[in-house]
């Protein structure tokens, strides 16, 4: 790849992002071949919000391609507890480790810690911006089930502040794809996401309600409403529990229609969903190691 750090999906050209799909599928066809590539080599784990696929993924990923990772631990026992700043504390540790892997609250924080870094830095989530990761396995995901051209996407739920989606609406600018966005009014995508897709020409259209798109679609992106993110409780309670699918909701879908979910969901998916054909969200998280292992992979080998 042409790039020492993966900051946003933005950053990602189409050739990009088949290099990373391509490596993924070669390491899912064969994965013992990567179990010694980077025998020796350490990966940094810094996760300042609470994480459990991204950073297990990670660390699954970094340990079969024969490497081990140094982590930070939690912030309640770390330095930061007594004050020290995001950009020092990244600056020592990027002296421990081969690449970095940020997750922070706050948005911008991967691109203001990678100017202090010389090892690949990537970003795993900066508050509700961009979490590029997650938009390559979610990639992954949907080239496998639906193909990434001449495709119909919904992408429902918290648009806003949901940094998933502002990461895959981005990369799927680079593919033949219709967007349709499906969420309550209050929590519409950005100005600054609305403003890329329309930089990049792609083809959008935004709905309050499912049923409007729901037959076209190939492909639903179902997300969970960012609680952590609202400044006022009374704004979460008033949109919590909209846009929830159940097996009814699926019934008006084709029958190839392929449910997605970042995860974790609270109420968005039913249960009774996860039987049907369409869930793919389990398959999709599954997807975070052989995807993770080709981002590291080509992170690496530059420098090998
Ligand atoms: C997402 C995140 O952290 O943005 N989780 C993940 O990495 N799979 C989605 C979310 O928390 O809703």
């Amino acid at each position: 790849m042409r790039h020492d750090h993966l900051l946003t999906a933005k950053q990602l050209s189409r050739e990009d992002i088949e290099t990373v799909l391509d490596r993924a599928a070669e390491v899912d066809a064969n994965p013992a071949s990567f179990g010694e590539r980077h025998a020796g080599r350490l990966l940094g784990l810094c996760f300042y919000e609470p994480s459990t696929r991204t950073k297990m993924s990670f660390e699954a990923s970094m340990k079969r391609l024969g490497g081990d990772v140094v982590d930070m631990g939690s912030v309640e026992s770390s330095s930061v507890k007594k004050g020290e700043s995001l950009a020092d504390t990244i600056r020592v540790v990027s002296g421990y480790a081969d690449a970095l892997v940020l997750r922070h609250p706050l948005m911008g924080a991967a691109k203001m810690a990678s100017e202090f870094v010389d090892v690949p830095l990537v970003n795993a989530g900066d508050g509700a911006g961009h979490h590029p990761t997650q938009t390559l396995l979610d990639l992954y995901t949907i080239r496998e089930n639906a193909g990434l051209d001449d495709l119909t996407i919904g992408i429902m739920g918290d648009l806003k502040y949901g940094r998933t989606v502002h990461s895959l609406a981005n990369a799927l600018t680079n593919f033949d794809v219709r967007q349709h966005f499906v969420s309550p009014e209050s929590l519409k995508l950005p100005r600054s996401v609305r403003y890329d897709l329309h930089e990049a020409g792609a083809t959008v259209r935004e709905h309050t309600e499912l049923d409007d798109v729901l037959p076209e679609l190939d492909v639903l992106y179902v997300t969970r409403i960012q609680r952590e993110r609202f400044p006022d409780e009374n704004e979460y309670q008033r949109v919590a529990g909209e846009y929830q699918i159940d097996e009814a909701t699926l019934a008006a879908a084709r029958d190839d229609l392929t449910v997605l979910h970042p995860l974790p969901r609270v109420d968005e998916i039913a249960p009774e969903v996860d039987e049907t054909d369409h869930a793919k969200y389990f398959e999709q998280a599954h997807n975070g190691v052989p995807v993770r292992m080709a981002l590291l992979d080509l992170l690496l080998e530059g420098d090998a």
